[in-house]
């Protein structure tokens, strides 16, 4: 885990001097709701004890500069006069750029970003740098801390600016998570419920070593199918469709796009019912869940991998395993698994071991802690 004195030391060695603040944004890794934010459901998600920080002072100039550590580059721009361009910086950018639309007067920092998120792999390394840009402009510019409000600005950010459409569990956990607790959230109103995760389970993060480009066609395809068989049912998002009105109409639907709607509708259920199972610290039915999950990811959504279902097949083999499924968008990237906390330690080579003679690849396997949203950390 990064430490405060890194950005600091690292704050001081490009602009002299001490920051005036540090904040931190997590990543986070999603127990169950896969696919189901933009059809306005249910999602389940955890924030991971891995984030993207920022050192930084305030500026007088309306100027913004920004040192990635991680990367070794720097990049500046001006709040008054903002213009797309390219890397990193277009997620901090973008993130000014809505706050400004939103009528807020932005004040300028130079600061050092750092983060241990892996990029690419689908635990959310984007929407930890967009939170944590805009926990630095508002603590700068005196602007409240409200997490919804913040989360649906970076999601725009992400969706305008950035040019992904991505739905907003990855910004709203990254903003609103508490400590020690998973985010049950209603992806349509917002509302959301800190559900404690029992001390006697640990969730497991399983990097396959698999990135996939063509995910953002394959996701904004799925996006479309979905859009489609809500307007079939005439319904304004698929979480309006139960699954006995699903099972009455869906013959009138493409076989695709039944069983793309099937994978919303049924894993809809599953979060209320995983939420429910935490609660109850019923971690053998949360277990059957996962597994539910996966299944309906990769033979209704289609969108596991080979990797993807070898490192899900590799855990589940373990005797610790409660469950496990592919978190995230999908065709690569992370698998999540939850186990019995006392047992991890071993459960870790095994599937390391397994995986590797499934696939010839080198996962990489952490268990994580539930952390909190967005902070202000102390200097
Ligand atoms: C990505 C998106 C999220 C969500 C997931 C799939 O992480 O950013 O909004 O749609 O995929 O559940």
């Amino acid at each position: 885990m990064l430490n405060t004195q890194r950005l600091v030391d690292g704050f001081h060695a490009h602009f002299n001097g001490n920051p005036a603040i540090v904040v931190r944004a997590p990543g986070r890794v999603n127990l169950i709701g896969e696919h189901t934010d933009y059809n306005d459901g249910f999602v389940l998600p955890m924030a991971i004890d891995r984030a993207a920080w920022i050192a930084l002072r305030p500026r007088t100039d309306g100027r913004v500069r920004i040192r990635s550590l991680d990367l070794g580059e720097e990049s500046a721009f001006e709040l008054g006069r903002l213009e797309k361009g390219t890397g990193w910086v277009e997620y901090i950018k973008g993130v000014a750029n809505e706050l400004q639309l939103a009528g807020n007067t932005l004040t300028g920092w130079e600061g050092v970003l750092s983060g241990d998120v892996p990029i690419g792999s689908g635990l959310s390394s984007s929407a930890a740098v967009e939170l944590a840009a805009a926990r630095a402009f508002a603590a700068v510019s005196g602007i409240e801390w409200q997490p919804a409000q913040m989360a649906r600005l970076a999601q725009k950010a992400e969706n305008e600016w950035v040019g992904v459409k991505c739905g907003i569990m990855d910004q709203m956990v990254s903003a609103a998570a508490r400590q020690g607790h998973a985010l049950f959230l209603d992806c349509r109103s917002l509302a959301c419920e800190h559900v404690p995760i029992p001390d006697e389970a640990a969730v497991v993060v399983m990097d396959t070593a698999t990135r996939r480009g063509l995910v953002d066609s394959a996701y904004n395809e799925r996006r479309g199918q979905c859009e489609e068989a809500a307007h079939f049912f005439g319904v304004a998002a698929l979480r309006d469709v139960s699954m006995s009105d699903f099972e009455r109409r869906q013959s009138g639907l493409s076989d695709i796009v039944r069983r793309r709607a099937r994978h919303i509708i049924s894993e809809n259920e599953r979060v209320l019912e995983a939420a429910q199972a935490l609660y109850a610290n019923e971690l053998a039915r949360l277990g059957e869940l996962f597994n539910a999950s996966h299944e309906s990811l990769r033979d209704d959504f289609e969108v596991s991998s080979a990797a993807l279902d070898q490192i899900v097949e590799a855990a589940r083999e373990q005797p610790a395993c409660y469950g496990a499924r592919m978190t995230g968008a999908g065709f690569g990237g992370c698998a999540v698994a939850l186990i019995e906390r006392d047992q991890a330690g071993a459960f870790v080579p095994a599937v390391l071991t397994a995986y590797r003679l499934r696939s010839g690849l080198e996962a990489e396997i952490f268990a994580c802690k539930a952390s909190a949203g967005a902070t202000i950390e102390s200097l």
